[in-house]
């Protein structure tokens, strides 16, 4: 087991992506912090999961509510080795309609809320002097700029930059901070985009998404579960020498 003995941290982690990392982490050895915004959904979330697993509220726009849950993680589980900045928002607007409540609201998620727990996770480990390994959310979004998701893709963009930045700067400490940028993944997070490019593009419900899965070269829309190696193989002494990456699991859809 590539975790054994680890304990995680994953923000977002009621549904989607950062709960079947949760998942994947706990097969493979850790104990699991499941952090969300919706507390009833994430209660239920860890005690699917059984006693490896621990759920908590999180707001990661709240300075307090970050303060409050990593104390309550340390407290119950002793230590914190690994963190995945998972939590996000997404929005799409043609840019002359865009908002400045929606692009605070995202900002907020997406970017600060990354880099305040980035912050409260390199506290403990840099207290703790062993070490420890952060991934942050990233997207092929943050890549390059799409018409209609431009507050989104600069909030991806950020991560990735961010992420440059924590890694050269914390890796003296032995913690490693690097970058998962997944394509298309299928879920309620595309429900809602689907629903976002219905009303843009005038398409049938269902339809983005059709098309978003036929044009990645792999065949079709990414999975979760297709995320979870990388996720696993970052947090692994396997990635001890790796810095400030930002790795694509996307089937294809981005060449770096
Ligand atoms: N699904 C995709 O196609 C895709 C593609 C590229 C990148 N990503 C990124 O992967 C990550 C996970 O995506 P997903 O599809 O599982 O998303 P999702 O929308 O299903 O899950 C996001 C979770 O974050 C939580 N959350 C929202 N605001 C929060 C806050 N303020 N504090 C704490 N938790 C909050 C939500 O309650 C939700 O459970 C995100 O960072 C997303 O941007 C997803």
């Amino acid at each position: 087991m590539k975790l054994a003995g680890k304990t995680a941290l994953i923000t977002g982690a009621a549904r989607g992506i950062g709960l079947e990392f949760a998942r994947a982490y706990i097969a493979q050895g850790a104990r699991v912090a499941l952090a969300d915004i919706n507390a009833q959904a994430v209660a239920q979330a860890a005690a699917d999961l059984g006693p490896q697993a621990l759920g908590i509220q999180i707001d990661v726009t709240q300075a307090d509510s970050i303060e409050a849950s990593f104390a309550q993680v340390i407290e119950k589980m002793g230590k914190l080795d690994i963190l995945i900045n998972n939590a996000a928002l997404f929005s799409a607007a043609p840019i002359v309609e865009i908002t400045r409540a929606d692009y605070d609201r995202l900002f907020a998620v997406n970017v600060a809320g990354t880099l305040f727990c980035l912050q409260a996770a390199a506290r403990h480990m840099i207290a703790r002097g062993e070490g420890g390994k952060i991934i942050n959310m990233a997207s092929q979004a943050g890549r390059r700029g799409e018409g209609l998701v431009g507050v989104y893709c600069a909030t991806k963009a950020a991560v990735i930059s961010l992420t440059q930045s924590a890694g050269l700067d914390l890796i003296k400490h032995k913690i490693n901070v690097n970058a998962i940028a997944p394509g298309v993944v299928d879920g309620a997070h595309w429900d809602g985009v689907d629903a976002f490019f219905a009303k843009y593009e005038g398409k049938a419900p269902g339809q983005k998404k059709r098309e978003v899965g036929a044009a990645v070269p792999f065949g079709r829309m990414g999975v979760a579960q297709d995320l979870t190696g990388m996720a696993v193989f970052l947090a692994s002494t396997d990635a001890d020498y790796i810095v400030s990456q930002c790795f694509g699991v996307d089937g294809g859809n981005w060449m770096a």
